[in-house]
């Protein structure tokens, strides 16, 4: 008998991440069904526990649940209590586990994938949002030589850089304050590119042999890759990598064995062109 397991969004069509998994279960010989599972706004908790009562193992929550499941869960594990944000549960000994896989599976994709080290850079994270919110204990934990949140409502940045004060080196700033300041990785966590839409940061930021990464993807550059890249910075990368790595980050809690994901992504990425 295969093992269960859902992804849960609304809207949930567009997702990816059935194929990830199935190449992941081919990958491992698991044992493993995933799904996709379209809530109704108001019916999240109900799904997850109609899942469960049918015997599900865990799933992945994905946009606008993820503020929801990290209220449902009964445990949380660190990174996923700071973030206020879970996109993995797993069904264990009658209680709701939550965890947030997004952070891990950004920082894996740019220090594996991408072969960047993290530690001694100056981060700059655009966006204060539950995308930005995931990632930064992540990032922190790398020990970059600062990270700064700039969010176009700066109120919200500082609330961040407050937040996450205890665990590293970080502050907060609007994008006007940015001018004249330069940083060695520049990650998009805004959900900006989703309306063609560039972040205001201001031209000059990005420093020579500097990495942009922006979270979404797609068939081309997005509009904050296209300006990185007028910009002449030195490294462009999009969240394909990340979507990838965090799901594989899922599957080890899930299964206890780390799939391998660069052919995964080489496949989603032909997929994409
Ligand atoms: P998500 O869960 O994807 O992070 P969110 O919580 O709604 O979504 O946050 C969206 C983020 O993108 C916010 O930081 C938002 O900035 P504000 O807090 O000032 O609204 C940012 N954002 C959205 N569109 C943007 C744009 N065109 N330029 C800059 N920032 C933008």
């Amino acid at each position: 008998m295969a093992d269960h397991y859902v992804v849960v969004g609304n809207p949930i069509a567009h997702s990816k991440s059935p194929q990830i998994h199935a190449a992941f279960a081919a990958q491992t010989g698991q044992n493993l069904s995933y799904e996709r599972l379209l809530a109704p706004l108001d019916g999240f908790v109900a799904n997850v526990e109609a899942f469960r009562a049918d015997g599900g193992k865990g799933l992945n929550v994905t946009v606008p649940f993820k503020q929801e499941a990290w209220q449902l869960c009964d445990a949380l594990s660190e990174r996923a209590q700071l973030a206020e944000a879970v996109n993995t549960i797993k069904f264990e000994d009658g209680r709701i586990v939550g965890d947030n896989t997004d952070g891990v599976g950004l920082c894996r994709d740019i220090c594996h994938n991408l072969q960047q080290a993290l530690q001694g850079k100056r981060i700059l994270l655009l966006g204060a949002g539950g995308a930005a919110r995931g990632v930064i204990l992540p990032l922190l934990a790398e020990h970059p030589a600062c990270l700064t949140i700039a969010n176009r409502t700066a109120s919200k940045a500082e609330q961040l850089a407050q937040r996450f004060q205890h665990y590293g080196q970080l502050g907060a700033s609007s994008y006007e304050a940015l001018a004249g300041q330069q940083f060695d990785v520049i990650i998009n966590a805004t959900s900006a590119s989703l309306s063609d839409a560039l972040p205001p940061l201001p031209g000059g930021c990005f420093a020579p042999g500097s990495l942009a990464y922006d979270m979404m993807y797609g068939k081309g550059l997005t509009p904050f890759l296209l300006f990185a890249q007028q910009q002449g910075s030195a490294q462009l990368a999009d969240g394909l990598g990340m979507l990838v790595e965090q799901a594989a980050e899922a599957f080890c809690i899930w299964r206890g064995v780390r799939p391998d994901t660069t052919a995964v992504i080489a496949e989603l990425r032909a997929g994409l062109c």
